[in-house]
C-alpha cells in the first residue's frame, strides 16, 4: 500500500466514525437519524452498517480532516473533499445520510451518501480512487461472506437499502453493486464462492434489464442464476416495509424462479400477447429458447408450460422442438 493509499484509508475510517457519531448522537446528525427511523431503521442495523450523517455545513469535515492533520489536497483526491483553485476545500458530502462502502475485507473505502427527502442526485457516491474500484466490489460483501458461504447461495440486489432492509429482515447474504451494473470481474467473484445467484432487484423497467443482463453474464460465469419478483413498481425495501419479513422470505426470495422462466417471461416485453399473430411470433420465439436447453426433462418442464399459458397441444410443440433441435445438434 503507498503512502497515499494508507492515508486515505486512515481518512475514511476517521470520517466514518465522524458521520456515525454526528447521526446518533448530536442535533446535527437527528435529521438523518429522524430519517432512517421513518424508513424502518432500527438503531442496532444503524450501527451494524455504520450509518451516518454528514451535516449540511461546507467545510465541517474538511476542518476535521485538518485538524486530525491530514494532506487536504489528498482528502480530495481521497473524494472526500473538493477544492477550487487548491485553496478553498469544502466538504463533498453535505446533509446527507451516509453509507460506508467497505471493501471486502471490512475497511472502509468510500461513501454513498443518499439526501434527506428529495432533491438531485438522489445519491452522491464517492469518486473512484486508489483504493476503490466500484466494478471489482460489493457492498456488504465482508459482513455477508461466511452467510454466503453457509448458505451456498448469494441475493444480488440494487440498492444499499434494500441489502440493509433485507438484513435487517434476517436475510444476511445480501449483497449490491454499487450503482453500476454488474461487471464480469464481480460475477467471477461471486462464482469463487456460490454456485447459486438469485437476482432481487427493483419491478421496474430498469431492474428488469438489469437484471436480464446480469442473469446472462453470470451464467457465463458458470452460476446458476435465479430471480426473485416483487409487485410491480416495488423494490425489495418497499416490499419489506409493506408486507414484512416473512413474507419477503417466502413469497419472494424462496419464491425466486429459474432464470429460463425469468427469461422467457422477459421476452414477451417485445410483443403484445393480445393479438394472434404476435402471440404465434411469441411462441416461436420461446420455442428456440427451450429447444436450447440441454437436459430433457427440463425442455419438458418449459414446452409443458408454454403449452398450458397458450392452449396448444403438447403433441405440436414436442414436434416443433424436435425439428429444432435436429438443428441443433
Ligand atoms: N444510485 C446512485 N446514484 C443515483 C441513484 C441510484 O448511485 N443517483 C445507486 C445507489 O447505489 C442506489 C442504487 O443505485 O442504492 C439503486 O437506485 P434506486 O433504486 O433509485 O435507489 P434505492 O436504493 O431504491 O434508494 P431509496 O430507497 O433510498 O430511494
Ligand atoms: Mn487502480
Ligand atoms: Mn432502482
Ligand atoms: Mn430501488
Ligand atoms: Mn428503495
Amino acid at each position: 500500500l503507498s503512502e497515499e493509499a494508507q492515508n486515505i484509508l486512515d481518512a475514511h475510517e476517521w470520517v466514518s466514525k465522524l458521520y456515525h457519531h454526528l447521526l446518533k448522537h448530536t442535533k446535527e446528525g437527528k435529521q438523518g437519524n429522524e430519517y432512517m427511523r421513518n424508513r424502518g431503521i432500527l438503531d442496532e442495523t444503524i450501527d451494524a452498517f455504520q450509518i451516518g450523517f454528514a451535516p449540511n455545513v461546507e467545510n465541517f469535515t474538511a476542518s476535521f480532516l485538518e485538524k486530525k492533520g491530514f494532506h487536504l489536497q489528498t482528502m480530495v483526491k481521497a473524494g472526500l473533499l473538493t477544492a477550487q483553485m487548491e485553496q478553498v476545500y469544502k466538504d463533498r458530502f453535505r446533509g446527507r445520510v451516509i453509507f460506508p462502502i467497505r471493501n471486502h475485507q471490512g475497511k472502509t473505502v468510500a461513501f454513498g451518501g443518499r439526501i434527506i427527502d428529495n432533491g438531485e442526485p438522489k445519491y452522491l457516491n464517492s469518486p473512484e480512487t486508489e483504493i476503490f474500484h466500484k466494478g471489482k466490489i460489493f457492498y456488504n460483501f465482508d459482513l455477508a461472506r461466511n452467510h454466503i458461504r453457509k448458505t451456498g447461495e448469494v441475493i444480488l440486489f440494487e440498492g444499499y437499502l434494500d441489502v440493509i432492509a433485507a438484513y435487517q429482515a434476517g436475510i444476511k447474504n445480501g449483497v449490491a453493486t454499487l450503482g453500476t451494473s454488474l461487471t464480469e470481474a464481480q460475477a467471477k467473484l461471486l462464482k469463487r464462492y456460490v454456485d447459486t445467484v438469485i437476482i432481487c432487484y427493483d419491478a421496474d423497467r430498469a431492474g428488469l434489464e438489469a437484471t436480464n443482463k446480469a442473469a446472462k453474464l453470470l451464467q457465463q460465469s458458470g452460476c446458476t442464476v435465479k430471480v426473485a419478483k416483487l409487485k410491480q413498481g416495488m423494490d425489495p425495501d418497499d416490499y419489506i416495509r409493506a408486507y414484512g419479513n416473512e413474507s419477503f422470505h417466502k413469497h419472494v426470495i424462496e419464491a425466486s424462479v429459474t432464470y429460463m422462466s425469468f427469461h422467457l417471461d422477459y421476452l414477451k416485453k417485445d410483443f403484445n400477447l393480445q393479438v394472434d399473430s404476435d402471440r404465434l411470433e411469441y411462441i416461436e420465439r420461446a420455442l428456440d429458447e427451450i429447444a436450447k436447453i440441454q437436459k430433457p426433462i427440463e425442455r419438458d418442464h418449459y414446452v409443458k408450460d408454454l403449452g398450458e399459458s397458450f392452449e396448444i397441444s403438447n403433441e405440436v410443440l414436442q414436434q416443433e422442438i424436435a425439428y429444432r433441435r435436429r438443428k441443433i445438434d
